[in-house]
């Protein structure tokens, strides 16, 4: 298989689909439609999207006949970075390469286009439920990744530790920021195609939650030596910061060590998979990429 040329092809779907979401979201003030719009077509490199329909196409089915779930789970990814960056938060001034939405709109409007595109999500699944119950499910799976037993729960974590002496807080502070903050959203599309499929969502979930941990392991150690004009982000920001990541934790070939962990715990689920009759070479492939990526 050529991994590169699979992995754009589900990518190009992803622009598609999100082009002709915005072009179908008619915000009732251009600013609004325009900061929207401004973070919603950065580029980035659509991964959840990408794991979504890579799974589907496991489980056998057309992953081009679904375009709501792919938009609303980018919707809420790059609401969460919206946020993410504000002054309040992180404070960043770059995202994907240019200047973060509240430099450019302002913060009222970087909080009002993620509060917008938050809701969105759920106006799309909520509509799509009119296909099946499986996208109420699916609905499901989302909001409790997105929110207060997920994505938010880890943003809170990872302000409410950030700049604490090491000791005072560690592994289990650690885990339990990147097991929400990222890995609950990573997992999110592997188990809305394991809901739409009816089975394996346990197997989804685990190699789901496997893999948002490499994630987040690898974006730290790009934070800590990785190309700027590659990653698109200021980098360096996390030890500014004082941020709890597992370079600070471990140290960078402590954090290399582990993101080989959490590779071979992503293969060995692929492994129950294949044993299920289960074509797993692309994510398999997919789990070498983001342990070796550079953006
Ligand atoms: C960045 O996510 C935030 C994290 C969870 C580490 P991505 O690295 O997927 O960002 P884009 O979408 O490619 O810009
Ligand atoms: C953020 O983690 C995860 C989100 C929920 C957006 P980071 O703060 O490390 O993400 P980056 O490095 O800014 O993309
Ligand atoms: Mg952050
Ligand atoms: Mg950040
Ligand atoms: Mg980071």
């Amino acid at each position: 298989m050529n991994y590169q040329k699979k992995y754009e092809e589900y990518r190009i779907f992803a622009e598609e689909v999100l082009r002709s979401a915005l072009e179908d979201m008619h915000c009732h003030t251009e600013i609004l439609q325009e900061s929207i719009g401004y973070s919603l077509t950065a580029g980035g490199k659509r991964i959840r999207p990408v794991l979504f329909f890579a799974m589907l196409e496991a489980f056998g089915m057309d992953y081009r006949k679904e375009r709501a779930i792919p938009v609303a789970i980018e919707c809420i990814h790059t609401y969460s970075l919206i946020h993410d960056d504000l002054p309040a938060m992180d404070d960043d001034d770059f995202r994907r390469g240019k200047p973060s939405n509240h430099k450019v709109f302002g913060e009222a409007h970087a909080i009002l286009a993620g509060d917008g595109l938050l809701s969105y999500a759920f106006e799309l699944l909520i509509k799509e439920s009119f296909r099946g119950k499986q996208y109420l499910t699916a609905a499901q799976t989302l909001a409790v990744a997105a929110g207060v037993h997920g994505m938010v729960a880890g943003q809170s974590a990872d302000l409410l530790y950030s700049g604490r002496p090491l000791g005072e807080v560690g592994e289990a502070e650690l885990l339990l920021i990147r097991s929400h903050k990222t890995a609950e959203l990573l997992a999110a599309p592997l188990v809305m195609a394991a809901n739409l499929a009816g089975r394996w969502e346990t197997e989804a979930r685990d190699f789901g939650m496997a893999l948002g941990h490499l994630f987040q392991t690898t974006d730290d150690i790009l934070d800590e030596i990785g190309d700027a004009a590659k990653v698109g982000k200021t980098l360096g920001k996390d030890r500014a910061e004082g941020k709890l990541t597992c370079v600070g934790l471990y140290g960078l070939d402590g954090a290399k060590r582990l993101a080989d962990r959490y590779a071979a715990s992503c293969n060995e689920v692929l492994d129950r998979l294949s044993g299920q009759n289960i074509e797993t070479e692309f994510l398999r492939l997919l789990v070498e990429g983001v342990r070796n990526r550079k953006q």
